[in-house]
């Protein structure tokens, strides 16, 4: 039996499910039964909730893991876990600059000064997400420092439990909608290559990476041309001894030094170095795979009705709503897409809470979501594509626009995505030397910026707490 049968068998038994227990489990949202939404994870997704959960007039708690805001675009010098023991989420290393133009990541109505270049540092889209965490007054309803380890829905209402890492208590609290923000970048993907314990060196995963220091005069094995493999090899390629860089993605290579050597997939790790698929050997000292990483929600319990592993979440409607139960909501579990798309998630799901539009019965849902799996079907897609949205940008806008009248995402973002995305592999070293402005929905203009420091400067206000 194909794959795709299992699944289809399994969504045919939830619907049934669904048919005799018809009843659909929105809490109320009137004056008159206040709900109380918990939101998990406070980086750029989850604030954006907090945003509009808060302009809706709604009452919502956002649980935090760490100590602070941020997510993905926190620094932390720690490496695996913070001071608490909390695994991290951030991934964030030194000399970062975004790989995509800042008006694709801008929150609604909330941009960069005008005369930020288009690519900010990592430290300056920080302070971005801090300033914009300010501005809309967020902090007094994020708790930090509170790692969820349990969602349970039971019967009419959610238990969300955590452990108030720095005072090592764990609490339930009750909530009638869950919404889940907590990112896609904590589970690191290893490859499994014959002879991995032989090998004397670290074999790392760049989540651990932090900056380029302790790789000098040192020989680097990178694995991966993604966007993180593509950034390590341009900050590594000047300050190691010699920089092999295993891949298959094929691109404007620029023109590195002779350190730089591009290999195919690895065969078999030996003592002191990989012997490659083309059967030739480089001795290395260290490993850093750039091999991506899996969805992690290690927190849902059996009872949110979800089957959560590899790349999907399903079954979710609209890439959002857990169908099972419709007061679950998840942003970010989407593939391939800008990320002012959680921003949109966001506003969709604030929009659902306040009661602003109904969502379809949850047999409907289901319906469309198998008429979304046949659809890849048909296009040789694999169930693990079900949450990659991709081309289908646009229109994913617009039918969250349409059916949940939020603030329609201007189609010219992709236009910019799709140009970002293809040039930054023509021109590696040189992309972010150009400035983009959009101009309306449908147009925008970029040009030269001169490079140098451009990229450095980050006009926003130092007060940001
Ligand atoms: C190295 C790197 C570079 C990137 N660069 C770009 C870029 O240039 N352009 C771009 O568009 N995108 C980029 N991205 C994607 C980036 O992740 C998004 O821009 C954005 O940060 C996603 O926000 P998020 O809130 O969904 O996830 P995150 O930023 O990961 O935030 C999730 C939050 O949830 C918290 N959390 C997790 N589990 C729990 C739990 N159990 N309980 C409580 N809290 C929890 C975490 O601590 C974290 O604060 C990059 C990603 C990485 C890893
Ligand atoms: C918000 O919800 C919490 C948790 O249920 C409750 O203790 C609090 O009284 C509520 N606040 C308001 C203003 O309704
Ligand atoms: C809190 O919950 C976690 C996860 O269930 C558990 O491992 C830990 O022992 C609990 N801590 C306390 C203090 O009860
Ligand atoms: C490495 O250094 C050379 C010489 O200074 C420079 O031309 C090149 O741009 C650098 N490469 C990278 C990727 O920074
Ligand atoms: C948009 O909605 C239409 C009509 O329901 C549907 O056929 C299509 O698959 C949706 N596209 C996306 C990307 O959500």
């Amino acid at each position: 039996m194909t794959i795709f049968k299992c699944f289809i068998i399994i969504v045919l038994i939830d619907l049934c499910y669904v048919c005799v227990n018809s009843a659909l489990e929105m809490p109320p949202s009137d004056q008159h039964q206040p709900s109380f939404t918990c939101v998990l994870g406070a980086g750029y997704s989850g604030l954006a909730a907090a945003r509009y959960l808060k302009q809706y007039g709604l009452n919502f708690t956002v649980f935090e893991a760490a100590s602070d805001v941020g997510g993905t675009w926190r620094f932390d010098p720690h490496v695996g876990y913070d001071e608490y023991g909390t695994p991290l989420a951030t991934s964030m290393y030194k000399y970062l600059r975004t790989n995509t133009p800042r008006q694709t990541m801008e929150f609604n109505g909330f941009p960069f000064p005008k005369t930020s270049p288009s690519y900010p540092t990592g430290p300056c889209f920080y302070k971005y997400i801090l300033a914009f965490t300010k501005y809309f007054k967020l902090r007094d309803n994020i708790q930090t420092n509170s790692f969820v380890q349990l969602v349970k829905w039971v019967g009419n209402h959610w238990e969300v439990t955590y452990t108030k890492t720095d005072e090592r208590e764990n609490h339930t609290v009750s909530c009638d909608f869950v919404v889940v923000a907590t990112g896609q970048y904590m589970k690191p993907v290893m490859p499994k290559v014959p002879g991995q314990n032989v090998f004397k060196g670290p074999i790392m995963h760049s989540h651990d990476y932090r900056g380029p220091e302790p790789f000098k005069g040192k020989k680097v094995l990178l694995v991966g041309a993604g966007a993180s493999g593509l950034d390590l090899a341009t900050h590594l390629v000047n300050v190691t001894e010699k920089l092999v860089h295993s891949h298959h993605l094929k691109y404007n290579q620029p023109d590195f030094p002779k350190s730089y050597k591009k290999k195919p997939d690895m065969k078999v790790f030996l003592e002191n170095g990989v012997i490659f698929n083309d059967d030739t050997f480089e001795d290395v000292d260290v490993v850093i795979c750039c091999t991506g990483y899996e969805y992690h929600h290690p927190f849902l319990h059996q009872s949110a009705g979800l089957s959560a592993y590899g790349k999907f979440v399903l079954p979710l409607y609209q890439h959002i709503v857990n169908i099972r139960h419709p007061s679950m909501s998840f942003i970010g579990v989407v593939n391939v897409v800008i990320t002012k798309t959680m921003d949109a998630q966001a506003e969709y799901i604030a929009a659902l809470i306040a009661g602003r539009f109904k969502l379809p019965s949850q047999e409907d849902m289901l319906k469309k979501w198998l008429q979304h799996v046949y659809a890849l079907q048909d296009r040789n897609k694999k169930i693990a594509d079900v949450n990659v949205v991709g081309e289908d940008m646009d229109r994913y806008f617009a039918n969250l626009t349409r059916e949940a009248g939020i603030t329609r995402v201007p189609p010219v973002l992709k236009d910019i995505r799709d140009f970002n995305a293809k040039y930054r592999l023509e021109d590696l070293l040189n992309y972010r030397d150009y400035d983009f402005e959009v101009i309306d929905p449908y147009h925008y203009k970029r040009w030269y910026n001169g490079g140098g420091d451009r990229g450095l400067e980050c006009p926003l206000d130092d007060d940001t707490q």
